[in-house]
């Protein structure tokens, strides 16, 4: 193990956010008592073997690059533990949720962060074993959870809003591929996103892998459907694609009552139509 020297913490330059001056913040300025605690408990355990660099940092967390033992870059997203605004953005996610309905969350903010990892990491799991593209999951460590690293070499895949509609190969394909993803989300891994645009998918080697599964809720949640249709707006916005998220939401939700077979491509079939020609047929 062990945290490398200030010469390895180089993630290539273009990679870089334009606050440039935090990837040179000391190791121990990133991360506090706590967060070493848990970076020590995922070394001990053979999931991380180096950490590397900050590839991101967000308003409620921060992404870093790390080596696996086998030398294989991995991600590491790091929720902070010291900021009160956790508590006001993510409680009510939290609170709708089913699964923690029996659980006493303590108003300790740590308690609360560690359920939000888990959540994070529950969700991500369900979508990857859903076969959604998304990051594999590989472990989660109090405020740590670790998934495979999206990109080229150290160089992290740049999301859907950094490259733009023009900036990708084929934004039909893409489009549809997100759509594809959207639907086995909701009827295979039975949730929503709710926190799903351009900011959080990644677009590498032509393909997407959808990120930050931490908002995601159970299709029963009673706001699920309304994410659902905001979901899909920002897709359709992102794309200036001319559909209502309301409307598709309502088909997605009607097909997945009804029995489905898959075909090659991994589109779900319902009553001889997939989800494009469902939406062609209805809306289009
Ligand atoms: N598995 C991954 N592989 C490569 N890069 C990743 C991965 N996960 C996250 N990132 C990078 O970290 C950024 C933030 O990740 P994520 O969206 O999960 O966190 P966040 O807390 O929502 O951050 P933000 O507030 O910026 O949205 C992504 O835009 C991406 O650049
Ligand atoms: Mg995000």
């Amino acid at each position: 193990m062990l945290v490398s020297s200030a010469d390895d913490i180089d993630v290539e330059r273009e990679s870089r956010t334009e606050k440039d001056h935090e990837y040179f913040e000391t190791l121990d300025e990133v991360f506090n008592a706590y967060t070493w605690r848990s970076l020590f408990s995922l070394m001990n355990k053979g999931v991380v073997d180096q950490i590397l660099g900050p590839l991101s940092q967000g308003k409620e967390a921060r992404v870093i690059l790390a080596k696996d033992r086998k030398g294989v870059y991995i991600a590491l997203k790091i929720y902070y533990t010291t900021t009160s605004t956790f508590i006001k953005s993510r409680y009510k996610y939290i609170m709708g949720d089913p699964r923690f309905k029996n659980k006493k969350i303590k108003k300790d903010i740590i308690d609360i962060v560690e359920a939000w990892s888990r959540k994070e990491f529950g969700n991500l799991s369900a979508a990857y074993r859903a076969g959604v593209k998304a990051p594999r999951p590989i472990a989660v460590e109090r405020n740590v959870l670790a998934m495979e690293f999206i990109g080229e070499g150290n160089r992290p895949a740049p999301t859907l809003n950094d490259l733009g509609v023009d900036g990708l190969d084929d934004p039909d394909e893409v489009f549809w591929e997100i759509l594809r993803n959207v639907e086995r989300t909701y009827v295979l891994a039975k949730l929503v996103h709710a926190d799903l645009s351009e900011f959080n998918i990644l677009y590498h080697n032509g393909d997407i892998r959808i990120i930050d599964w931490g908002s995601a809720v159970k299709r029963e949640h009673p706001l699920a459907f309304g994410y659902l249709a905001r979901d899909l707006d920002n897709v359709f916005r992102f794309f200036g694609v001319g559909l209502e998220g309301r409307r598709v939401a309502r088909l997605i939700a009607e097909r997945a009552g009804e029995p489905y077979e898959e075909d090659e491509d991994g589109w779900l079939v319902v009553k001889g139509k997939r989800l494009y020609e469902a939406i062609d047929e209805a809306l289009g």
